[in-house]
């Protein structure tokens, strides 16, 4: 009886350990860039590189077919594939600004304001995982494409890529844009222009 009862306090002590002691530590992001920081650094210099490493060039010397075809060439491509995935889950992270503070937008009136932007994804942040989501599966074909080394499929991929840009771009940054085009459209017109 003792004995068993010496076994069954090991036992709960096992379960306790593995209940407790093995359980992860809970993530502790340090978010020191700002989401401007992340489009200049990262996913900008990334989109582009996957953009124009398939293109038609056409110059005085005649027309170029742009497209990886060594091996390194691959690897470069595939690298910056990655890093526009994963910068995704960055844009993700709690507590990250939108910019420094006092940093104004360039073009106010038809860009929101960083710190406009920041309560809009704060009101609703499911909807911003959303948009991050979104570009993060639009790259995902990109990055198949170039596993399989496949230039056409690396080439279809580019415009999901934009549109994933563009409808988060529309929805934070410049939702005003459509309105303001149509008013100063309506004003040209009104001015006889
Ligand atoms: C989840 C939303 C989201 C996605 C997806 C997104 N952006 Fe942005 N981006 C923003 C926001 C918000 C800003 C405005 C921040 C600011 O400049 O104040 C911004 C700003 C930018 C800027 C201006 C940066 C600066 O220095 O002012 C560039 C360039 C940019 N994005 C490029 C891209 C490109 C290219 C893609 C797609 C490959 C993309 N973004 C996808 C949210 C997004």
């Amino acid at each position: 009886m003792r004995h068993f009862a010496w076994l069954s306090s090991v036992g709960v002590s096992l379960f306790l350990a593995a209940a407790c002691g093995t359980r992860d530590p809970q993530p502790e992001y340090r978010p020191t860039a700002t989401i401007k920081d992340i489009m200049d650094s990262t996913v900008d210099p990334s989109a582009d590189f996957l953009w124009d490493s398939v293109a038609t060039v056409v110059t005085a010397a005649g027309t170029e077919e742009r497209a990886p075809r060594t091996d390194e060439e691959w690897i470069n491509v595939r690298r910056r594939a990655i890093q526009l995935i994963e910068a995704t889950n960055l844009l993700q992270v709690p507590g990250r600004h939108v910019a420094k503070p006092g940093e104004k937008s360039e073009n106010p009136g038809i860009e929101l304001g960083p710190e406009e932007i920041e309560t809009v994804i704060n009101q609703d942040r499911a909807t911003w995982i959303k948009f991050a989501h979104g570009l993060h599966d639009a790259v995902m074909p990109a990055l198949n494409a170039i596993e399989a080394k496949n230039v056409q499929a690396l080439s279809d991929a580019g415009e999901q890529i934009d549109t994933a840009c563009e409808n988060c771009h529309l929805k934070y940054w410049y939702p005003n844009q459509e309105e303001s085009l149509k008013a100063a459209l309506k004003k040209q017109k009104e001015g006889g222009q």
